[in-house]
């Protein structure tokens, strides 16, 4: 097959026929909106580091919820942040926590919209860290079990549709699996955050979530971004866990990882397009150096391609609107 039998340019002559024979596609479905949300009343903080995203408190978080809904998002994931943090993250897992009173506020307003939990707790922590450290500050990978599984329990009893642990302590999609089944939650799936790496795109997020790490790094839980074969084991450990949903996260620069897992797995295959991603946009598009709604669409369209199935985006609103148009 060659010229002047085959001309790729004639598939593209036109916006129609190019839309006929497009591979891709990117559906409001394909969206999950993250969301943080802090104690008291009419509180709408912005994020200086991420354009846009605001830490809220209930009452305006419930407003916001109705705006994403009515763009036709189906999903959000929550992240909570509490007034008061401990060595132990005991906030993480109160009936009445903030990331609880979210959920029951969303579905007291919203039921039909996917409430999506993250489960960690780095944001509860007064040291920073995903899990509990031990006297030397390396993080007890089975203390913390229990305390993840206790989390995920206190969510899906406040009413979350599914819990996405994202420490990367082992073990625990297993442990949280058979907590939520011994309480009767059989149906609630999990979204793992299974092939997470140790990421400096995390560094806006931490502003959001207030969860740096006040000593050390995460480079003992979260993978080095050298590894795919790791990821792949971290993958197919999860799924025989009970892992209904798998993620890789961060997305632009793990593409290659989205598609090995994907084509391996076959499975519901989330990709985080994370902080440090959106705030790279945002910043070149407010110098005018790039146009942001056509970066925006050729980024999520460009993870799609690589075997997303969803994605979690904070671009999810400004997306939804230019598919809308
Ligand atoms: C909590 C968590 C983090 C993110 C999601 N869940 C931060 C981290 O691991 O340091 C990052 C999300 C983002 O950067 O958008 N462990």
């Amino acid at each position: 097959m060659g010229f002047p039998i085959y001309r790729g340019r004639r598939l593209r002559s036109q916006a129609a026929l190019r839309a006929m024979v497009a591979e891709t596609s990117l559906h409001i479905n394909d969206l999950i909106y993250p969301m943080f949300v802090i104690h008291g009343k009419d509180k709408h903080l912005p994020v200086t580091s991420m354009p846009g995203v605001y830490q809220l408190s209930v009452d305006r978080l419930v407003n916001e919820v109705k705006e994403v809904k009515k763009l036709g998002i189906a999903a959000v994931l929550l992240f909570g942040i509490p007034e008061s943090k401990d060595a132990e993250g005991s906030s993480s897992y109160q009936d009445n926590g903030v990331v609880q009173q979210a959920i029951k506020a969303i579905k007291d307003c919203c039921p039909e919209l996917i409430v999506v939990t993250d489960v960690c707790l780095c944001e509860y922590t007064d040291h920073g860290h995903c899990g509990l450290p031990d006297k030397s500050g390396y993080v007890d990978n089975d203390a913390t079990l229990e305390i993840l599984a206790r989390q995920a329990l206190s969510h899906v009893r406040a009413g979350c549709d599914i819990v996405a642990p994202s420490d990367m302590m082992d073990g625990r999609v297993g442990r949280i699996r058979n907590y939520l089944d011994d309480n009767g939650y059989i149906q609630v799936p999990i979204m793992a955050y299974a092939a997470k790496f140790a990421s400096s795109f995390y560094g806006p997020f931490r502003d959001a979530a207030d969860s740096t790490p006040q000593f050390g790094d995460r480079k003992t839980y979260q993978m080095d971004y050298c590894n795919i074969n790791e990821a792949l084991r971290e993958v197919a450990m999860d799924i025989e866990e009970g892992a209904d949903l798998v993620m890789v996260k961060p997305a632009l620069a793990y593409l290659d990882v989205i598609k090995a897992v994907k084509e391996k797995f076959s499975y519901p295959t989330v990709a985080y397009n994370v902080s440090g991603e959106y705030a790279m946009v945002k910043a070149a598009a407010e110098h005018g150096w790039i146009d942001e709604e056509k970066v925006t669409m050729e980024i999520m369209t460009a993870i799609k391609r690589a075997g997303a199935d969803l994605i979690i985006t904070y671009a999810a609103k400004d997306v939804a609107r230019y598919i809308n148009r």
